[in-house]
C-alpha cells in the first residue's frame, strides 16, 4: 500500500487540466449494456473504479478494448446477469447495473451494497422505482433479485432526489412499454451527461437535470459514441487547493455552470475567480474569510465538496457553521484534521469549525475518497510535513492527484508504505 507524504507551505501556482468526471463515466459504462454492438467511450478517466466497472462488465460477459484516449465496450454476447458482492463491495455504484440489465435482459441479480464509510446508503428508492415499472423484485441471500416481462412506463415519486435512483430509473426507462415521468428527480449534471448520452443511442428523454425527467419507452437502442463530461469534483478540489495555499490556479476543463454553489462560496470566503474560454482561474487574498455551508443536493453546495472546504475553512478567519444534509456519518475528516491542529467540534450533522492560524502536518489516515482530498489540501497548506495513509480511496477517484499537484509546485510524492 502507498502513502502520501506532503511537505506543506508553498503555493500552489500554473495550469491543471481535469480529468474526466468519475461519477459520469460509471453510470455511462452501465448505459451500454442497454444496446448490443461496440460503445465508443472517450475521455474516460484511470481510476480504480474504472476498472471494478469494466471487471463487472466483462463478468457479465461483454468485452472490453483500451484504445488510445477511451475505451471500446462490446456488448454482443452478455451471458450473465449477476453483479457480485466482491465487485459491488469495492464500489457501490455497481448497483446501477440492475436498470440497463432488468430493461434489456429482464432479469438481474445484484448484491446489495450494505454500508459504507459515509452512511447506510440504502437502494430503496431504486427498488420502488423499478417495482412501480412491473419488477418482481426478492431480496435472498444478501442480493436483490429482479424480473420483468418487459418493464412498462410508471409515474414514480422520489422521497429525495436520488443521483443514482434517478440513473437506474432513467436507464431502465429507455426500453419500457410506455412513458416513465420521474418526479422529484436529482438534477446533478451526471444526470444531464447520461441523458444526453442515451438520447444518442435513440432514447426519448426530456427534462433531465430538472426535477421532472419524462423518458418515452423504445423498442430498441444504438451502441454509443459518447465523451464523457468533465469532474467537477476534482475541480472544485483544485480550485480550493489554489485558495488554501494563497497562490493562483487555472483549472482547465472546469465549468463554471457546474460549480456554481462552490465558486459563490469561494468568492464570499475572499477569492478572486475568473472564467475565460478554458476554464477557471482562482486568485485567493490575502485572508480567507470563514463562511458558513449547508450541503445539499444540486445545484445546492455538493456534499461531495464538504470535506475539502472544511479543509479551507480550518484555516479561515472565523468560525464556519459546516452542515451536511445529504449523508449521516460524512464527518470522518474530522478527527484527522484536527490532529493537524484544526479547531472543530460536531454537533450532529454539524461541524463548527474555529479558524486557526496554522495547521500543521502530522501522519493521518484516509477513510474515504473526499475525505482523502480534504487531507491532502489540509498538508498542502500545513507548516511540516503530512504523511497520509491508506490513500487506495483516493485512487478510486483522482487520477493522477499528486502528479497535478507536483505540477502546480507542491512538495508531494507517493512512497510505498
Ligand atoms: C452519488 C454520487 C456520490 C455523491 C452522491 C450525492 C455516484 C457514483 N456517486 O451517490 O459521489 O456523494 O450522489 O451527491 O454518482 N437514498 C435513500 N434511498 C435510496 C437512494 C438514496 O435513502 O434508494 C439516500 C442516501 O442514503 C443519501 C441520499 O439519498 O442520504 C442521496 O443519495 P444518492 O443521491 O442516491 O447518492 P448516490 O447515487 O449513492
Amino acid at each position: 500500500m502507498d502513502k502520501l507524504i506532503i511537505h506543506g507551505g508553498r503555493p500552489l501556482n500554473g495550469e491543471v487540466q481535469v480529468s474526466g468526471a468519475k461519477n459520469a463515466a460509471l453510470p455511462l459504462m452501465f448505459a451500454t449494456l442497454l444496446a448490443r454492438g461496440c460503445h465508443k467511450l472517450t475521455n474516460l478517466p484511470r481510476l480504480r473504479d474504472i476498472r471494478t466497472a469494466e471487471k463487472l462488465l466483462v463478468e457479465l460477459g461483454a468485452g472490453s478494448e483500451t484504445v488510445p484516449g477511451g475505451l471500446h465496450i462490446h456488448t454482443n454476447g452478455l451471458a450473465h446477469y449477476e453483479a457480485p458482492y466482491e465487485l459491488v463491495r469495492t464500489m457501490r455504484a455497481s448497483v446501477l447495473v440492475l436498470g440497463p440489465l432488468l430493461a434489456r435482459h429482464g432479469r438481474a441479480r445484484v448484491s446489495l451494497p450494505g454500508g459504507c464509510a459515509i452512511g447506510a446508503r440504502p437502494i430503496n428508492l431504486h427498488l420502488k422505482g423499478l417495482e412501480a415499472m412491473g419488477a418482481q423484485i426478492t431480496l435472498d441471500h444478501g442480493y436483490v433479485e429482479a424480473r420483468a416481462q418487459r418493464l412498462k412506463g410508471a409515474r414514480i415519486y422520489f422521497d429525495l432526489p436520488t443521483v443514482g435512483g434517478t440513473e437506474n430509473l432513467m436507464m431502465a426507462a429507455t426500453l419500457a412499454k410506455g412513458t416513465t415521468v420521474i418526479e422529484n428527480a436529482a438534477r446533478e449534471p451526471e444526470i444531464l451527461d447520461l441523458a444526453q448520452a442515451l438520447c444518442s443511442m435513440g432514447a426519448r428523454i426530456e427534462g433531465a437535470g430538472t426535477d421532472t425527467v419524462v423518458i418515452e419507452g423504445v423498442d430498441e437502442l444504438q451502441p454509443m459514441n459518447y465523451r464523457v463530461m468533465a469532474d467537477r469534483i476534482e475541480a472544485g478540489t483544485y480550485l480550493i487547493g489554489g485558495a488554501l495555499t494563497h497562490g493562483r490556479v487555472h483549472v482547465l476543463g472546469a465549468r463554471p455552470e457546474h460549480l456554481e454553489a462552490l465558486l459563490s462560496k469561494l468568492e464570499e470566503a475572499g477569492a478572486r475567480i475568473d472564467v475565460d474560454s478554458e476554464g477557471i482561474i482562482i486568485e485567493a487574498v490575502d485572508e480567507i474569510r470563514a463562511v458558513n455551508i449547508r450541503t445539499q443536493p444540486h445545484p445546492g453546495f455538493p456534499t461531495d465538496m464538504q470535506a475539502q472546504f472544511m479543509a479551507m475553512m480550518s484555516c479561515a478567519n472565523g468560525t464556519s457553521v459546516i452542515s451536511e444534509t445529504v449523508f449521516e456519518n460524512r464527518f470522518m475528516h474530522v478527527c484527522e484534521l484536527q490532529r493537524m491542529g484544526a479547531d472543530i467540534s460536531i454537533d450532529g450533522h454539524t461541524a463548527t469549525v474555529k479558524g486557526v492560524r496554522r495547521l500543521f502536518g502530522a501522519p493521518v489516515m484516509a477513510t474515504d475518497l473526499r475525505a482523502s482530498a480534504c487531507l491532502v489540501l489540509a498538508g498542502l497548506a500545513a507548516d511540516n510535513t503530512t504523511e497520509l495513509s491508506r490513500i487506495y480511496h483516493l485512487d478510486r477517484g483522482y487520477e493522477n492527484l499528486e502528479k497535478k499537484f507536483r505540477s502546480l509546485g507542491a512538495d508531494i510524492e507517493r512512497v510505498p508504505e
